[in-house]
């Protein structure tokens, strides 16, 4: 595990950045697993940034987002459908076709999910998976508990999960409260991840999760057991293990 600290939020997203740019550098076709929330939202503006200085091309890049809500439209403010177009894929040149991300209104749920394995199994698997971490320890919306999912799965979101979402939403109420998400197991094939995490908000999860110890009630804590695993942190994320 490789634990890197910059001094605040945009010194890390940009460090986020250069690695993306990095590897779609070295592999124009690369697959990438994408997240969505507030944390990665400056290194998507950095990465917009590079492409419009002809820096990166994403024609050959495929993505596969880590989730979605089930229920919103994919037009809704709040969808992650609408976010990844909204905050990244509008602005740079990634093939519509490229893009993956679970559908939240599918009329089978358990078949959209096994689909959605099948197509990052049709491409050989993720090469880089970028990912946050909820306060709770969660990642994507594996949430704490007795045990996880191996694959994509729909979920059942957590009360403090809804709470921390709701902020995005007009009301508590209209949060939904299912989600369909990658797998701890999905999300471990991937040949290299990087979580990202800032603000002091962060600091326990991510101290949970470098302890050196395994939980299913943190579940970035088995990314200790990934081979290829960077967590690229904020000095306030980082406070409690510096
Ligand atoms: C988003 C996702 C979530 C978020 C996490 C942190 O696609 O899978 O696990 O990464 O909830 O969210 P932020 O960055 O808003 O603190």
């Amino acid at each position: 595990m490789r634990i890197i600290v910059e001094k605040d939020y945009q010194a890390m997203s940009k460090k986020a950045a250069l690695m993306v740019a990095s590897q779609i550098t070295l592999r124009p076709n690369s697959n990438l697993g994408l997240a969505t929330g507030g944390t990665p939202l400056a290194m998507y503006d950095k990465l917009i940034e590079m492409y419009k200085k002809d820096e990166i091309d994403f024609s050959e890049v495929q993505s596969f987002n880590l989730d979605e809500y089930c229920g919103l439209k994919d037009d809704h403010p709040n969808s992650y459908h609408y976010y990844m177009y909204n905050n990244f894929f509008n602005e740079i040149n990634i093939k519509k076709e490229n893009v993956h991300i679970p559908n939240g209104r599918a009329e089978d749920f358990e078949q959209e999910c096994r689909n959605y394995e099948r197509s990052i199994k049709k491409v050989r698997g993720i090469d880089l998976q970028i990912l946050g971490i909820g306060s709770n320890g969660h990642i994507g919306f594996n949430e704490p508990a007795e045990s996880l999912n191996v694959a994509t799965e729909v979920v059942n979101l957590t009360d403090e999960t809804i709470e921390a979402n709701s902020r995005y939403f007009d009301s508590i109420d209209e949060v939904p409260k299912k989600a369909i998400s990658m797998g701890m197991a999905t999300i471990l094939k991937a040949d290299r991840i990087i979580l990202l995490a800032s603000g002091e908000n962060k600091a326990e999860a991510i101290q949970k999760t470098v302890s050196g110890k395994i939980s299913t009630e943190i579940p970035a804590s088995l990314l200790q057991t990934h081979p290829e695993i960077t967590i690229l942190l904020d000095q306030e994320a980082a406070s409690l293990i510096s």
